[in-house]
C-alpha cells in the first residue's frame, strides 16, 4: 500500500488562500490509507522559501493535526511551499503534494495606504447615495505578481482595468470594526497590463453606516463615512515593489447605485453606468477629488475563516405570471443571497424585486420582514445583459416582481446563493425521508446564517450576531461545516466586546440598539452569554484545535467569573433579565421569555455546565489549579441545583420537559435514585403531551439526549418522528425548507404567527441535528479533533436504516447501519490517525483501529 498524506492544511484556511495573518502557520494533513497496524511514528516536512531554499524539518511523533509551524516565523508577503512525508517503521511514505501559504501584511507600518472618501455633503437622515473611487496608474513591462490588500469603512469591491478583483462578498464583513478591521488579498497579477492602468472601488453602506437592527432608524453605527483603504502592490522580476497606495490624488464620483442597503435592498440605474468607469482611458471628467480620513483606528487583520462567495445558483421551480403586472418567482428553498438579472428591459423601465420567505393564500407575505423591505431595483438602460445588487443580501424562497414586461423566461433569472464560503464537512441519511428533510433544513438554516458572522435569521431588520443561537446550534453546525474558522474569528470580537461592554453581551459585533437597551444594560444572560465557554469548548471537540482555546481562554473565564458574582452566595442566578427557556411554545407570542420552566432553573443549570465545561478546557490546557477549581465550583453549584430545585421523589419545582431534560443532560441530579425518578418523570411528561415538543432554547438542545440517557430511547424517536404539533415534522409537513424560529411561525390554523418577531429561518431549533448525528447514527468525537471516534448507533423509532459521515480533521470517518432479520449490521470508516470504540446495542464495545470494520449485532429481541 502506497502511504501519502495529503491535503496538507495551513491553520483552518482554505486550499490556496493568500493573504492570511499566522507568520507560523500550523499544519495538518491526513493520511488517505495505511495498513492496518501503521501508525506515524515521525513526520518531515519540507518548506522551501526564496530567502533560504528548501529545509527539511524532521519530527518524531504521531500529530498530524495543528502542527506547530517547524521553522523561523514567516515575514509580511512571504511565500512559503511546503510538502509533507509521514514514516511509520523504517520507511519514509512518498512526499505529499505541495501546498502553498502566502502571508499578508502582518504589521501596520506595511499600510502606506491612506483611508480615503467622497467629499460631498450627505444628508443621514436618507438613504445616501453610495460612490465609486478610481485612479490611473503605470505598470512596468515585466510584472512578476501583484496583490491588491482591500478593505474599507463600509463595503468595498474593487475592479481593474473593468474586470471584478476576486470573487468575494461584502468585503470586508462584519467585525468589531472600532477593535478589528479585516483586509482581503487578491491576486491581480493576470489583470494588470504593461503601460496605463485603472482601479475601481465601488463603496457601500454595509453594516458600517448602513442599518443595523429594529426598532428605530439605527444607522451610522460605526460612523457617517464610507471609503477605502487598498493598497495594490506590484512586484516586478527584479524583485522592485512598486505600490499604489489609496491616497489623496484618487477622484470620486457617485455611481449608479443610488442607495444601498443590507435590509432596504439595492436601487440600481443602468443609464448613469458606464461599464469603462474602471479603465485608464475613461474620461473622469467630472470626478471630484477624495478627502483622505483620520487612520483606520482599528488593528488590521488578516481573516481567520472564508470569506462570502456565492456558493450556488438556484433555478425558479416556478415563474408565476400574475396578470396583474407582478410575477411571483418561487426558487423552492429559503436561503439568503440575491437575483442575477437579465437586465433587457426598455430605458427606463424600473423593474422591482421584493423578496419574502412564504406565501399565504397565493400572495407573498411580508409582515416577518418587519421594516427590512428587502426590494431592489433595476432601471433599464435598454441593453442587455445581467446584473445583480453588489451590497445586499436577503433571506427568501419567493420574489415579487414588477415592472417586468413582456415574458419572463426561466434563463432571465436565477438566485444566488450566498454565505461563507465554509467546507462541508458532514452528512446524515435515514430511511425516513421526512427525517433527512430535517436534517436538510437545518443544514439550509446554517447556510442562510452563516454570512460572516453567525446571524439569528437572514430576513428582518435584525441579522444579528446573537450569542445563545449559534451556542446551542454549535454542535451540529460543527458536525456538517467546517465552521472553526469562521467561528473562531466571531470568537475574538466577542472576547473585545466582553471587554468593552464589561460582560458577554447578547450579540456579537455589538452595537448599541436603543429598543433592546434593557437587554445590554445587566450581566450575563444565561444560555447566550455561555457561549464564550461552550463555544469554544464545542469547537475544540470537534477540531482539536487547542490554540483557540488559548486565545478564548481568559474570555471564558471572565465569563464565568461574572456569572459568580452574579450567582452570589447562594450560587443560584436570579431570574432578573434572563431570557430562560426562549420560546418554549407555551410561551405567549408577545412574551417569548414567559416560559415554562424558570429563569432561575435553566440560569443556574447552565451555570454548573459553563463550570464543568471549563474545567475541562482547563484541564486541556494544563491549567490544573484553575481546572480544580472550576471542578469544585461545578460540584458547589450543583449542590446548590439540587437544594433549590430539586424536590423529594425526583420532582422538579419547574415540572417541565426543559426542567427535567437540563438536569439530566447536565447531570444535576444529587443521586441514582433521583436521576431515576426524574428521566421517568421526563417521559411521563412527554407521552402525557402526545409526544409533541415543550420546550424553547435552551431545552430542546438536550431533550432527546436527556430521553436517551435516562432509558427512554422508543420516547425520543417518537418526539422526532412525530408530525403534530408542536414538533419539527410539524415544520416539515407544513412545507419548510429552513427551520423556524417558533415552533408555530406557521400556525395549526394556516395563519402565520402575527409575533413582530417570527422568522422561518432560525436555526436554534436545529439543534436536534446533533442527536440525529451522534445517536441515530451514532457518531462522535470521543477525543478532540477526532483523535478517538465513539460510535455507538442506538437504533429506533420506525428507522430501518441511517447513516453519517463526516470528514474529521484526520479524514472521513463514517458510520452506517441496516437492520435486518439477522441483527443489526453496522459497517464503520476510521481514518487513519484515529482509532474508534463501536459501542453497540447489544451492550457489546469494540475496539478498533483505522480502516472499514464491519459488525452484527444482536438486536433481535
Ligand atoms: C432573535 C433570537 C435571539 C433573541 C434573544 C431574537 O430577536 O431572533 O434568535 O436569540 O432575540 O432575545
Amino acid at each position: 500500500m502506497n502511504i501519502r498524506p495529503e491535503s496538507v492544511r495551513f491553520e483552518n484556511h482554505e486550499d490556496g488562500r493568500i493573504g492570511t495573518g499566522e507568520a507560523s502557520p500550523r499544519l495538518s494533513w491526513i493520511i488517505p490509507e495505511a495498513p492496518p497496524a501503521w501508525k506515524q511514528e515521525a513526520y518531515a516536512v519540507e518548506v522551501v522559501r526564496e530567502s533560504t531554499g528548501a529545509q527539511r524539518f524532521v519530527v518524531t511523533g504521531s500529530e498530524q493535526v495543528l502542527v506547530p509551524w517547524p521553522d523561523a516565523a514567516l515575514r509580511s508577503r512571504e511565500r512559503a511551499r511546503v510538502r509533507v512525508q509521514v514514516r511509520g517503521g523504517a520507511v519514509w511514505s512518498a512526499w505529499s503534494a505541495w501546498a502553498e501559504v502566502e502571508v499578508g501584511l502582518l504589521d501596520r507600518s506595511d499600510w502606506v495606504s491612506q483611508l480615503i472618501a467622497p467629499s460631498w455633503p450627505e444628508d443621514s437622515a436618507e438613504l445616501r447615495r453610495p460612490g465609486r473611487l478610481r485612479k490611473v496608474f503605470t505598470v512596468p513591462a515585466d510584472i512578476a505578481s501583484a496583490r491588491l490588500y482591500l478593505t474599507g469603512h463600509g463595503l468595498v469591491e474593487a475592479e481593474i482595468n473593468g474586470t471584478r478583483v476576486g470573487d468575494e462578498q461584502l468585503t470586508p464583513g462584519w467585525t468589531s470594526y472600532s477593535h478589528r478591521l479585516r483586509y482581503a488579498t487578491f491576486d491581480v497579477t493576470p489583470q494588470l497590463i504593461a503601460g496605463d492602468n485603472a482601479i475601481g472601488v465601488w463603496l457601500g453602506d454595509g453594516w458600517w453606516r448602513g442599518q443595523v437592527g429594529f426598532g428605530s432608524r439605527n444607522v451610522d453605527n460605526y460612523g457617517t463615512r464610507i471609503g477605502a483603504l487598498c493598497q495594490l502592490e506590484i512586484t516586478d522580476s527584479t524583485g522592485e515593489r512598486l505600490i499604489v497606495p489609496s491616497d489623496g490624488s484618487w477622484r470620486a464620483s457617485p455611481g449608479p447605485i443610488i442607495s444601498s442597503g443590507l435590509y432596504e435592498g439595492e436601487r440600481f440605474d443602468a443609464r448613469l453606468h458606464d461599464m469603462q468607469w474602471s479603465c485608464a482611458d475613461f474620461d473622469q471628467e467630472g470626478w471630484a477629488a477624495v478627502e483622505v480620513l483620520p487612520p483606520v483606528a482599528a488593528r488590521l487583520v488578516a481573516p481567520d475563516g472564508p470569506p462570502i462567495r456565492v456558493i450556488e445558483e438556484l433555478q425558479p421551480v416556478r415563474i408565476d405570471d400574475r396578470g396583474d403586472g407582478r410575477w411571483i418567482l418561487d426558487f423552492g428553498q429559503n436561503h439568503s443571497g440575491r437575483l442575477r438579472l437579465r437586465t433587457n428591459g426598455h430605458r427606463g423601465d424600473i423593474r422591482t424585486f421584493r423578496h419574502a420567505e412564504i406565501l399565504l393564500n397565493g400572495e407573498p407575505v411580508y409582515e416577518p420582514l418587519r421594516d427590512a423591505h428587502a426590494t431592489d431595483a433595476f432601471i433599464c438602460n435598454g441593453e442587455d445583459g445581467y446584473w445583480s445588487p453588489r451590497f445586499t443580501i436577503h433571506g427568501y424562497r419567493f420574489v415579487e416582481v414588477q415592472g417586468w414586461y413582456g415574458p419572463m423566461l426561466p434563463s432571465d433569472v436565477v438566485s444566488q446563493v450566498m454565505h461563507s464560503d465554509m467546507e462541508r464537512r458532514g452528512w446524515f441519511s435515514s430511511s425516513d425521508a421526512r427525517l433527512n428533510r430535517l436534517h436538510e433544513s437545518a443544514v439550509w438554516g446554517l447556510r442562510s446564517n452563516f454570512v460572516d458572522i453567525p446571524t439569528d435569521c437572514p430576513q428582518r431588520d435584525e441579522r444579528l450576531g446573537w450569542t445563545g443561537d449559534v451556542q446551542v446550534f454549535a454542535p451540529a453546525a460543527t458536525f456538517v461545516y467546517d465552521v472553526v474558522g469562521f467561528l473562531q474569528s466571531w470568537l475574538q470580537d466577542l472576547a473585545v466586546e466582553q471587554e468593552t461592554v464589561g460582560h458577554v453581551p447578547l450579540w456579537v459585533p455589538f452595537v448599541q440598539i436603543p429598543i433592546l437597551s434593557d437587554y445590554f444594560e445587566v450581566g450575563p444572560t444565561a444560555v447566550w452569554s455561555d457561549v464564550a465557554v461552550l463555544l469554544p469548548h464545542t469547537l475544540y471537540k470537534y477540531s482539536g484545535d487547542l490554540g483557540l482555546v488559548r486565545r478564548q481562554y481568559e474570555s471564558a473565564k471572565s465569563f464565568l467569573g461574572a456569572v459568580e458574582t452574579l450567582a452570589g452566595a447562594d450560587l443560584i442566578c436570579p431570574a432578573f433579565a434572563q431570557l430562560g427557556d426562549w420560546l418554549d411554545p407555551a410561551a405567549p407570542p408577545d412574551d417569548p421569555t414567559a416560559a415554562l420552566t424558570e429563569k432561575e432553573l435553566v440560569a443556574t443549570a447552565y451555570f454548573a455546565r459553563s463550570a464543568e465545561r471549563l474545567a475541562e478546557l482547563a484541564h486541556s490546557l494544563g491549567e490544573f489549579t484553575d481546572a480544580a477549581r472550576y471542578r469544585r465550583l461545578r460540584e458547589r453549584v450543583a449542590v446548590a441545583y439540587a437544594g433549590r430545585f430539586v424536590l423529594p421523589g425526583g420532582l422538579l419545582t419547574s415540572d417541565t420537559q426543559t426542567g427535567y431534560a437540563l438536569t439530566t443532560v447536565f447531570h444535576l441530579w444529587p443521586d441514582a435514585a433521583h436521576a431515576q425518578a426524574g428521566a421517568k418523570r421526563l417521559a411521563g411528561l412527554i407521552r402525557a403531551a402526545g409526544w409533541t415538543v415543550g420546550t424553547g432554547f435552551a431545552g430542546t438542545p438536550v431533550i432527546a439526549d436527556a430521553l436517551t440517557l435516562g432509558g427512554y430511547l422508543a420516547d425520543a424517536y417518537r418526539l422526532l418522528q412525530n408530525d403534530q404539533f408542536p414538533s419539527w415534522l410539524y415544520m416539515i409537513k407544513s412545507g419548510a425548507t429552513t427551520l423556524w424560529e417558533r415552533w408555530d411561525s406557521l400556525r395549526p390554523d394556516g395563519a402565520i404567527n402575527d409575533a413582530s418577531m417570527t422568522s422561518f429561518n432560525h436555526y436554534a431549533l436545529g439543534s436536534v441535528l446533533d442527536w440525529m448525528h451522534t445517536t441515530i447514527a451514532g457518531i462522535a468525537p470521543a477525543a478532540p479533533g477526532f483523535r478517538r471516534i465513539r460510535f455507538a448507533p442506538r437504533p429506533g423509532g420506525t428507522l430501518t436504516s441511517a447513516s453519517a459521515r463526516h470528514r474529521t480533521p484526520y479524514g472521513e470517518a463514517s458510520i452506517a447501519w441496516v437492520d435486518s432479520d439477522h441483527g443489526l449490521h453496522v459497517d464503520v470508516r476510521v481514518p487513519v490517525g484515529t482509532e474508534a470504540e463501536v459501542a453497540l446495542p447489544d451492550g457489546i464495545t469494540h475496539f478498533v483501529g483505522h480502516g472499514r470494520h464491519s459488525f452484527l449485532a444482536d438486536t433481535r429481541n
